[in-house]
């Protein structure tokens, strides 16, 4: 990675040190692959995810959003191709009995022999074989095949299998949009890399109708507005890349998709993928539940099925992301400071309050400040340790601004008003704090995103 200052052991530290993420099950030695967010982390990825959703959703005319259940019809996965084909090619080693992806046996490491690869130590690999990714359980208490129930591995079919929902209900017209956050699972066969692939995640997708036709310019459209998202929202251009799928590399139904690709310190991974899925989803599910999915455009007294661009985002990949990116350390080597330099608007905790002494009146005039605040923003107080380090604290988990009491507030009701960034400091009347910080945390706005394709 061109940034040798962060690591993905550092971020892993950090995430469990400060209260950003904990293993899952850790008391009982934890489950591989399953991370829970802590009081820091949680903020973090709500802000991420309420970014995406005002991007996409609350700041856009022509999209809506819906919240569907996790569990679905199986005959929605047989319709989209789940059942027969979302799979990876597996190989066993008959030594050791890891499981290994095949298509990923560079990237990996032998369990036994750390400094090999999966088959280039003593084991020898099973011919691959197809898995099926897809996690099964039982609807009630029976526990028979016709019973049987996946947990969805992606948002997007339940958006496909409401578009006549949606189309009557809110009376939109193509070109528009449907998006989803929420849970998805795969039973990867090689999780790893901390949050990036893990067995349950949650994803940020959008499936944008369109007329047949007018589908390759908002193809081009969505990729633009998709790197510019994460651009707007801090993430280092030069770290950003779009990378389209060579031909063979398409589904088959696809015609065209790009990844938005990250450079993590594991190296240039994907984050999103921008998919045209053409008309195929909603012509399987014409197909399987014999339903018309078409739409009759009243203007032009023409029916069609619409073409389907998809933006498709994790948000537990898009969090670590803004986590790397942000990291930052700066300073002599006898005074390093270790600072998450997130947007303001992700940042989980947007202004700290520190009285200068815990005496005289500091403290209670400190909280009453807080309290105030507390309404409108996340808040931290924090009133133990020198000043240096209670700014050093809140610096490593990305906080924008700090505010210190002192005897000058008891007499001109000023504080001194810290930038996380820059560490300069201004003295400001308290009555202004609630605006400043306002403008401080407000999301980008990019109104010539609005404009659609020519
Ligand atoms: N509906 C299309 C779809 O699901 P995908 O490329 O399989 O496409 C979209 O997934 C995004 O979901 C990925 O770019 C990634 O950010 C996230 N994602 C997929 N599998 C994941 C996993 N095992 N762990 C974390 N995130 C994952």
């Amino acid at each position: 990675m061109s940034d040798p200052v962060v690591t993905m052991e550092k971020i892993v530290n950090l995430c469990k040190r400060r209260g950003f993420v904990f293993q899952s099950s850790e008391i009982y030695g934890g489950l591989n692959s399953c991370y829970d967010y802590g009081p820091l982390g949680v903020e973090l990825k709500r802000n991420v995810k309420e970014a995406w959703w005002r991007d996409t959703v609350t700041t856009r005319p022509d999209v809506v959003g819906v919240d569907c259940s996790i569990l679905m019809h199986p005959r929605v996965w047989e319709a989209s191709g789940h059942v027969a084909s979302f799979s990876d090619p597996m190989v066993d080693c008959k030594l050791c009995k890891g499981r290994f992806r095949a298509d990923h046996i560079d990237q990996l490491r032998c369990p036994k022999q750390p400094s090999k690869k999966p088959g280039e130590c003593d084991g020898e690999l099973t011919e691959p074989r197809s898995f099926n990714l897809m996690f099964k359980t039982h609807m009630g208490p029976v526990e028979d095949s016709g019973a049987a129930i996946y947990l969805r591995p992606e948002t997007a079919q339940g958006i496909f299998v409401n578009f006549v929902n949606v189309v009557n209900s809110a009376r939109m017209k193509p070109p528009f949009g449907i998006a989803q956050m929420g849970k998805s699972f795969r039973n990867e066969i090689t999780p790893g890399n901390f949050l990036f692939r893990t067995r349950e995640f949650e994803q940020m997708e959008l499936e944008f109708f369109v007329p047949p036709g007018s589908d390759d310019g908002w193809y081009a459209y969505w990729q633009q507005r998709r790197m510019q998202w994460y651009t707007d929202y801090g993430i280092k251009a030069d770290r950003l890349r779009l990378r389209a799928h060579a031909s063979d590399e398409l589904a088959h139904y696809a015609k065209g998709c790009a990844d938005v690709e990250y450079q993590f310190p594991i190296g240039w991974q994907e984050l999103e993928g921008i998919a045209n899925r053409t008309d195929y989803d909603l012509k399987q599910h014409i197909e399987y539940s014999g339903k018309d999915l078409s739409f009759f455009d009243e203007q032009s007294k023409e029916r069609f099925v619409p073409y389907v661009i998809e933006p498709s985002a994790g948000a537990d990949r898009g969090t670590l992301a803004f986590l790397v990116d942000s990291y930052d350390e700066d300073g002599p080597d006898n005074d390093r400071r270790a600072v998450l330099r997130l947007h303001p608007a992700l940042a989980p905790v947007k202004l700290a309050i520190f009285p200068l002494m815990k005496r005289d009146g500091l403290g209670e005039k400190a909280m009453e400040i807080a309290d105030s605040l507390r309404a409108h923003f996340a808040v931290a107080y924090d009133q133990s340790g020198s000043i240096g380090r209670r700014y050093r604290r809140q610096d490593e988990i990305g906080t924008p601004l700090g505010v210190t009491v002192d005897y000058d507030t008891m007499k001109d009701g000023t504080v001194t008003l810290r930038d996380r960034d820059t560490m300069a400091q201004e003295r400001v009347p308290i009555d202004s704090l609630y605006e400043i910080v306002r403008a401080k945390v407000a999301p980008p706005v990019n109104r010539a995103a609005l404009r659609p394709p020519a």
